[in-house]
């Protein structure tokens, strides 16, 4: 069965609210326009990727296969290979695409990244176990220079992978990012009325390429960034001081998601992007109830992730399976969430949104 079926080609004028959110590249044609494999711009004519059968990656769950996988992924030095293996494939995709990985980890590694730490890190906190495994071929996982200083190389290569016949990086964030803001348009316009997002939170934000997203797609609103590692958060603040002046800055929280301290009934719109894919199925309960709590009534919730249709083995990452487990919308449900709805906004990646009741 096909993984999913696309919809038909159009164009799209922009990702924002009357505002271009990336810059254009010439198209292999070169045209300065951006080809874009969704229905429309009008949030309401979109049309998410046809869904198939929910299926499970066969190597999740107590399949033969998952066994296999766990005893290959809990044996170290085989571990090591794969990771290596893994690492040095994302790197050589990304180069192949014209993402110059090396290049942009340099020009960070050797700039005054290094200051902002301090100014961001919050030195009280108690990081979960789950956290300090080792993630993405990096042995202190995301408590590490190098693996903030890929990461936004590491966000645009996964992208290009989502959407392999992309030409060019920016259409492939046209599709994989604008699809997962028109699903978040779609569930506001629908379940919130005319109410306006005044104050948008990004948990797990890493380097704040989501939280930029944001950011641009609701230009008035306030905007934080929230992630457990302040090395990614001097990365954000970084690029923030020395990128494109926004009307509104971005502001950068060295928090726990799942605890995160900030006051209750405080945003309108709470996103979770990439992570829960890297939590074990605790944590993410957690992330939904402090979600839950961090909204107002009407608020909204959007988690954008992998999608457990994808037969495709995705990552090295030591939660996947608890997550392709988990029924999540499920677990949105019990964390109190009403209109709890997914699409798949692109081959390999869901959104789901709920709303917490009036
Ligand atoms: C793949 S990255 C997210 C990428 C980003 N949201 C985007 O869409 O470009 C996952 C992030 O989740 C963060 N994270 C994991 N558990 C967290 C928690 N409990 N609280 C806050 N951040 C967490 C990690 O530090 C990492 O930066």
């Amino acid at each position: 069965m096909a993984l999913c079926t696309p919809t038909h080609y159009a164009k799209l004028g922009n990702l924002s609210n009357g505002r271009s959110t990336i810059s254009r590249n010439s198209t292999r044609q070169g045209q300065r326009s951006v080809i874009v494999r969704m229905a429309s711009p009008d949030v309401s004519t979109f049309k998410p990727y046809e869904e198939g059968e929910l299926e499970r990656p066969r190597w999740t769950g107590e399949t033969p296969l998952s066994r296999v996988v766990g005893a290959l992924i809990s044996f170290k030095p085989l571990y090591s290979v794969m990771k290596f293996g893994a690492r040095q494939a994302l790197i050589s995709t990304a180069e192949k695409t014209n993402i110059p990985w090396r290049q942009m980890t340099k020009e960070l590694l050797e700039s005054e990244v290094y200051k902002e730490l301090e100014r961001v890190q919050n030195l009280e906190i108690v990081y979960p176990d789950y956290y300090l495994n080792p993630f993405h071929a990096y042995d202190e996982g995301n408590l590490s220079w190098l693996a903030a200083a890929e990461a936004e190389a590491a966000t645009m290569s996964i992208t290009i992978r989502a959407i392999p016949d992309a030409s060019s990086v920016d259409e492939a964030f046209e599709i994989v990012r604008g699809n997962w803001l028109r699903a978040i348009d779609k569930h506001l316009q629908q379940y919130c009325g005319n109410s306006t997002v005044r104050d948008v939170l990004d948990i797990g934000c890493s380097v704040g390429v989501s939280t930029k997203f944001l950011a641009d797609k609701f230009p008035s609103a306030n905007v934080t960034g929230l992630d457990l590692s302040p090395y990614f958060l001097a990365v954000a603040q970084f690029k923030q001081r020395n990128g494109p002046k926004r009307e509104k800055q971005i502001k950068w929280v060295h928090a726990n998601g799942e605890n995160t301290g900030l006051p209750s009934s405080s945003f309108d719109l709470v996103s979770i992007a990439y992570v829960l894919h890297e939590c074990p199925a605790k944590a993410t309960v957690n992330l939904l109830k402090e979600a839950f709590r961090l909204l107002r009534p009407g608020g909204t919730i959007a988690i954008t992730d992998n999608s457990p249709k994808s037969k495709k083995l995705q990552s090295t990452e030591p939660f996947l399976d608890e997550y392709y487990l988990l029924d999540l919308e499920d677990a949105m449900r019990q964390a109190g969430f009403t209109h709890v709805e997914t699409v798949l906004t692109d081959p390999r990646h869901r959104t789901v949104t709920g709303t917490v009741p009036r």
